[in-house]
């Protein structure tokens, strides 16, 4: 059972390997998959500021391409310390494979926050929609 201060401390841990020269924002991820494993990511950034990669994003595209499709939660962190919520393109992004899961935030002064992933993106599009 992990809980979510220890998917935050693991965040952070994540958070520390980011690579962003240009914004200084540095954000790390910690995301749980059902089948326990903890899958981490930061931010990547390119000199081409299109091609950045949220730090969501590399830790679920790393869990997908180990062979993980189903996730509990993920922990969010930022260096600024402050609350970071998911881009829209993110938020899109998990809800693929996470629709009922949660989205942990943290804020060095006022503490966790957990959300649910479908408030974040109401009515969010899936595969079975599709038709
Ligand atoms: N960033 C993330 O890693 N996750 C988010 O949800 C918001 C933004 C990164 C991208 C870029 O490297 C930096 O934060 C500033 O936008």
């Amino acid at each position: 059972m992990m809980e979510n201060h220890e998917l935050v401390v693991l965040a952070k841990k994540a958070m520390e390997k980011s690579y962003a020269p240009y914004s200084k924002f540095k954000v790390g991820a910690a995301l749980l998959g059902k089948d326990g494993i903890v899958y981490l990511g930061c931010n990547v950034e390119n000199a081409s500021f299109g091609a950045t990669i949220c730090a969501e994003r590399t830790a679920l595209t790393k869990a997908v391409s180990e062979g993980a499709r189903e996730f509990e939660k993920i922990a969010i962190v930022a260096s600024s310390g402050e609350y970071a919520a998911p881009c829209g393109i993110c938020r899109q992004v998990l809800y693929e494979f996470m629709p009922d899961g949660e989205v942990i935030l943290d804020s060095s002064e006022e503490g966790m926050k957990v959300m649910k992933l479908k408030d974040l993106l109401p009515m969010g599009f899936r595969g079975e929609d599709i038709k």
